[in-house]
């Protein structure tokens, strides 16, 4: 049995005007009936030996509460950030946390705005890494490159074969042509940026190489204040403490990581056009959410709140909301960013 770590700091802002600060993709049903981070609960299922650690911003409190609640999971501890300092400092918390509530549990880090489309091969994988990580492996998950993404983290792995093995080297966002080389030099993997490894381990790990993030964070987490299912953490000691990943702070430096490859249709869902690519199409290649009409279009995505029709068109992102409606060309859609960062900048 693992405990579940979810974290639920992101933003999505790839995905505007949809998701938005105050309501972001992982509280979004963007796949299926269920949220993402409802669906990443089910995901975890029979592996689960205890009630989920969250770790989430401050404001959205109760939309955690609330969705996992009505997914039946077991009352969370849900740790609230009075602002993000990025994956390390939440994944430091979320094993004091776990080491306060008593053992050494593994815990079993997961973003809850990812898709996986194969759930039994999920579970069997992390059932297989969990030797590894109870002799003190940081295990992580890698997924075979399609595509010289920089958004990732890229693995090299130690050795062939199938199995957990050692990592050679983590190089977390490599810029196009270093992504390039990978791909053509065969045997990396992207970090899926989920992880299992004790509690003490990645604390252990953290303190050799951030021990400013971890003195913040014990600060932080010993000056919680404790109401109900929340943990407060203390304002002023989060706010102080370095911003850094997971990935940067610890995986790229640590002689303990090993990775695991798995084929369990991960998608992270960074952009309109990789929830396209999640989504039911029909045989002219369109995916649709809600009332849409589609006349001699194809390979488009529609987001549909009132009606929405398209007519004559192909490779296009149609996203309309009570507020907002975007139009892109479907191998455009990084772009969103921009709009979302030109919009803060006339706030
Ligand atoms: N609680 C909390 N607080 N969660 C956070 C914070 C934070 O400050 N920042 C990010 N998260 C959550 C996000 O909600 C997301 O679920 C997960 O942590 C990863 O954060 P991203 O911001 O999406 O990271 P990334 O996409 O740049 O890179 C990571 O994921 C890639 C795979 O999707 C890295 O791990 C890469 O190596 C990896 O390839
Ligand atoms: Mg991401």
């Amino acid at each position: 049995p693992v405990r579940p770590v979810l974290l639920s700091g992101g933003s999505g802002t790839r995905l505007w005007p949809l998701s938005r600060e105050a309501y972001p993709k992982q509280f979004l049903p963007l796949v299926g009936e269920d949220t993402m981070l409802q669906a990443t609960w089910a995901r975890i299922g029979p592996l689960s030996g205890d009630a989920p650690i969250v770790v989430a911003n401050e404001s959205h409190r109760f939309l955690v509460a609330e969705q996992l609640r009505q997914v039946g999971a077991p009352v969370p501890r849900i740790l609230l950030e009075p602002v993000g300092r990025n994956t390390a400092p939440a994944i430091a918390v979320a094993a004091l946390q776990a080491l306060a509530d008593g053992g050494d549990p593994l815990l079993l880090v997961l973003p809850s705005d990812h898709v996986v489309a194969n759930v039994d091969a999920f579970r069997a994988a992390v059932r297989e890494a969990s030797n590894a990580a109870n002799d003190g492996a940081l295990v992580t998950f890698g997924i075979v490159p399609t595509a010289p993404e920089t958004g990732f983290g890229y693995i090299e792995a130690d050795g062939a074969g199938n199995g957990v093995r050692p990592v050679k080297r983590f190089v977390e966002k490599p810029d196009a042509q270093t992504a390039q080389q990978y791909l053509d030099a065969g045997g990396y993997y992207w970090n899926s940026g989920m992880f299992l490894f004790r509690a003490s381990r990645v604390l252990e790990e953290l303190e050799r190489y951030r021990p400013d993030i971890v003195a913040a964070c014990r600060a932080a987490f010993d000056d919680a204040k404790r109401d109900g299912d929340f943990v407060r953490l203390d304002g002023d000691a989060f706010a102080a403490c370095p911003s850094d990943s997971i990935d940067y702070a610890v995986m790229e430096r640590t002689d303990a990581a090993m990775v695991l490859p798995v084929d369990i249709g991960w998608n992270d869902v960074g952009s309109w056009s990789a929830l396209w690519d999640v989504t039911e199409r029909d045989a002219d290649g369109n995916a649709h959410h809600g009332d849409v009409i589609a006349v001699d279009t194809r390979n488009s995505y529609a987001y549909a709140r009132r009606l929405v029709a398209l007519v004559g068109v192909d490779d296009l992102v149609v996203v309309e909301t009570d507020d907002a409606v975007l139009v892109a060309r479907k191998d455009r859609v990084q772009q969103v960013k921009d709009v979302v960062a030109q919009l803060k900048a006339a706030d």
